[in-house]
């Protein structure tokens, strides 16, 4: 109750701010006026009710628009988009800023599949507004990455998983019959194609993918290190899962760094890799399924010349393919004015409806699996079948769930060790030791 007070308000006065800055923003830029959510910003913060506020999508397009006034019309109350921070580390500091001091003036929520565990004191519980079936809706990652102990935290808007994009044609001129399957085979072709290509083009790599000092980077050492058989840092029980498979998995990705990935991949985003494969310097990438729209864009250099396959698998019985899950989960805040109201507005907007045409106008891929059956949703998304087998059989989804309010702290630890072996400055052996060191606190 003590906190409440003060705190209460220092949120309230800091949401005013970012939704003033936000609404000034709209304004200088000659947004239209009559879309932009808060048209005067004193009203931000005590808006008429009975409405419903979504902290939603930081770019807001028409579906959005169109969702919420399908959703509203459902749940018999208004829906209003918020604007929201672009930046995820500025959405995640203003979430961390007002939730905590329990204020009602946001009550739909979007959030990276990674907050599930930190939100998860400030959010419903969505399993009794939700039946069986309806859970049952969604791929069954999702739902243990928003499963927080009993609690339903947070229902998935998309799908996002990883995948391994490679040139058709390159693989055609140098003899591969097909994609590589397991990373030794990655390997070898990433070796061959660089070795061919570099005669041409100086400036040719075999594999791209992201190795910058960020939570892209623990994405993409997560997925070596499950593929060889290890565990993801910390298990479902939020122990320690941490071994010498990891270690190895580091110090084999260390070693393409310099041969068939450029240096600069441990300054990688997702951006910067699919700039390279995109402009037809690279003959493998990983990266999520929005790259292949774009490489797919009528100027793109590679257009028709790539395809999507699932993560290569390690060797050997422990290997196995390996996809990290991302996306956006929508959450209801627990101090909402309208929580039933909320939560049938959260499930209205991740529904099969919902998503069907959000993938139909965007090229969003859904996170409900019966939906890839769908043929204008497969016209739509030509990577359908590949996105929906990774999703189902070899998706990960980061210990969000299982560290206890502490993944942003672990994953921390975790990416700058990590990158610091693809620096070579030390070996995997040392970055396990040093994370395990670091995180003890955390895990049991
Ligand atoms: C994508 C994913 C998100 C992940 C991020 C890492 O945006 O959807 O879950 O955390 O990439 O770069």
């Amino acid at each position: 109750m003590i906190r409440k007070g003060g705190g209460r308000w220092a949120a309230r006065i800091l949401l005013f701010l970012f939704l003033l800055g936000a609404g000034l923003l709209y304004a200088g830029c000659g947004g239209d006026g009559a879309a932009a959510p808060v048209e005067n910003p004193a009203l931000a913060v005590t808006p008429p009710r009975p409405l419903l506020r979504w902290m939603g999508p930081a770019f807001v397009r028409p579906v959005d628009r169109e969702l919420v006034a399908r959703c509203g019309k459902e749940v018999g109350m208004a829906i209003e988009l918020l604007p929201a921070p672009a930046n995820p580390v500025d959405r995640l500091g203003l979430y961390r800023q007002f939730l905590p001091a329990e204020s009602d003036d946001i009550d739909l929520i979007d959030f990276d599949v990674v907050w599930s565990g930190t939100l998860a004191p400030h959010l419903l519980d969505l399993n009794p507004h939700l039946t069986a079936e309806e859970r049952g809706l969604y791929f069954p990652v999702y739902l243990e990455n928003n499963s927080v102990g009993e609690a339903l935290v947070g229902l998935p808007q998309m799908g996002d998983v990883g995948l391994l994009y490679y040139r058709t044609d390159l693989l055609e001129k140098y003899g591969f019959e097909g994609p590589p399957e397991t990373w030794s085979e990655l390997e070898e072709m990433a070796a061959a194609i660089q070795a061919g290509e570099r005669s041409e083009n100086a400036e040719f790599w075999g594999y791209v993918w992201q190795g910058n000092v960020y939570e892209g980077l623990t994405v993409n050492a997560l997925e070596w290190q499950a593929s060889m058989g290890g565990g993801l840092i910390v298990d479902a029980d939020g122990r320690l899962a941490f071994d010498d498979v990891a270690a190895r998995a580091l110090d084999r990705a260390a070693a393409w760094v310099g041969e068939i990935s450029p240096e600069a991949v441990t300054v990688f985003q997702e951006e910067d890799a699919r700039w390279m494969f995109q402009n037809g310097n690279a003959a493998f990438m990983r990266n999520w399924p929005y790259a292949y729209g774009l490489g797919q864009a009528e100027d793109s250099p590679v257009r028709d010349r790539f395809d999507v396959t699932r993560m290569p698998r390690g060797e050997g019985e422990e290997g196995r393919h390996a996809g990290v899950v991302g996306g956006q989960q929508l959450g209801v805040s627990r101090y909402s004015r309208y929580p039933d109201a909320a939560a049938d507005a959260a499930r209205c907007l991740t529904d099969a409806a919902s998503q069907r045409r959000r993938a139909l106008a965007d090229g969003t891929p859904p996170a409900i699996p019966a939906l890839y059956d769908d043929e204008d949703l497969q016209a739509r998304i030509p990577a359908a079948a590949q996105i929906a087998e990774s999703l189902a059989e070899h998706a990960v989804a980061r210990p969000a769930a299982t560290t206890g309010g502490h993944y942003t702290e672990i994953s921390l630890v975790y990416f700058i060790e990590v990158n610091r072996v693809l620096t070579g400055e030390q070996d995997g052996a040392s970055a396990v030791a040093r994370v395990a060191e670091q995180i003890a606190a955390w895990v049991e």
